[in-house]
């Protein structure tokens, strides 16, 4: 199967083997095809967090799972179940012409609903962790189907439980509590708040309402990060590093204006974009792989469906030894590398 197209980056990529699935009955079907062809299993949802190989020699489970359905709901609140195969972004829609309130920060993310929980998606101030109560998954190890409830997920900053646990859980539904107040937003993230504030305006609104921020968040979002639908691009290439508050300082004695997030007591998080930037990396790279003109924390893929993860490793290698150079922090690639031999732990 040629997956170049299943893939945001656009990387070349040949799989073994490609199965649909939208039932657990598929999913038991596809674990006996992968078991007779002694292949083993990776599972790919939106392709928008992976980085490809040239073969990848595996049975590849594609999700289907389109169900969204209402578990419960009262005045405040509503507990809703979606499959792992919906569409973010459209899910997002859905629940706000519902009214149904939280996700809004996160319009725009790329992928499926069954990989938010994996990287614990995050943009504008919120974690999608903040309104998951349930993922259901199916166990490859023991062929059982588990409900893992938010604690069991072990949620932190793009980080989950499934993600220290790769090639083992097939999510089919992740639940979320979501709310109905429409005065309730969360705009205090960056320029958010004035970006939301001014359509609440145009909308005839007296303060910003979850609809004004989506749009706010799908406006700032498309001014900086490129389509994938037109320029290859898997988000975020590297987290934002997380540095000793005594690095921090010392850095601010040559960079008066490095920005920075609160990260714990002794440590500051700060914005691994702004380093590559500021290094003059910005629109740089090593051909065909360059980071973006408005974003440099995003690797595009100038050769679609040609480029390979090679590709990739060269101008990666090189953004993380500059930046090494110049400011003395190891940046963390955020993307997971998939390998030609998907191993199981
Ligand atoms: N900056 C620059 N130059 C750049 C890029 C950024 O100077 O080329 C500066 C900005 O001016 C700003 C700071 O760096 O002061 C932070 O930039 P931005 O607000 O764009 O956010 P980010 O920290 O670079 C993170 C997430 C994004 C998310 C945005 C908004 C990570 C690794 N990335 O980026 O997530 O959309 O915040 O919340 O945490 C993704 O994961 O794929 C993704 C796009």
């Amino acid at each position: 199967a040629d997956l170049s197209k299943y893939n945001t980056m656009a990387l070349s990529c040949v799989a073994d083997m490609a199965i649909e699935v939208q039932s657990m009955d598929d999913i038991r079907y596809a674990h006996a095809c992968a078991k007779d062809a002694n292949l083993p299993i990776f599972v790919l949802s939106g392709g928008s967090n992976v980085l490809l190989p040239s073969a990848l020699h595996a049975c590849v489970i594609l999700p289907k799972f389109d169900e969204f359905t209402v578990i419960s709901e009262d005045e405040t609140h509503v507990d809703i179940a979606a499959g792992a195969g919906l569409v973010w972004h459209d899910f997002i829609k859905q629940c706000l012409d519902k009214g149904w309130f939280g996700l809004e920060n996160l319009a725009l993310i790329p992928g499926l609903v069954g990989a938010c929980p994996v990287q614990n998606i995050g943009a504008y101030g919120a974690q999608v962790s903040d309104f998951i109560t349930k993922v259901i998954a199916y166990d490859l190890h023991t062929g059982e189907t588990l409900t893992f409830d938010n604690a069991e997920c072990q949620f932190a900053y793009r980080d989950s439980f499934f993600k220290q646990n790769p090639n083992r859980y097939i999510i089919s539904q992740v639940q979320f509590r979501l709310h109905k107040d429409r005065s309730k937003t969360n705009i205090s993230y960056g320029d958010l708040s004035a970006k939301a504030h001014e359509l609440a305006m145009q909308n005839g609104n007296s303060a910003p309402q979850p609809q004004d921020v989506f749009t706010a968040v799908v406006a700032i979002r498309q001014s900086k990060l490129p389509d994938p639908a037109l320029l290859p691009n898997c988000g975020s290439f590297f987290q934002n590093p997380i540095i000793a508050k005594s690095h921090y300082v010392k850095l601010l004695e040559q960079y008066a204006d490095l920005p920075h997030y609160p990260a714990g007591d002794d440590t500051v998080k700060v914005p691994a974009g702004w380093l590559i930037d500021r290094a003059g990396l910005k629109g740089d790279g090593v051909a065909p792989i360059l980071t973006h003109k408005n974003q440099a924390l995003v690797l595009t893929n100038h050769a679609p469906h040609t480029a390979t993860q090679t590709d990739i490793k060269t101008a990666q290698d090189f953004i993380i030894c500059t930046i090494d150079e110049r400011f003395g922090i190891a940046l963390v690639r955020e993307p997971v590398w998939v390998y030609a031999h998907v191993t199981h732990d």
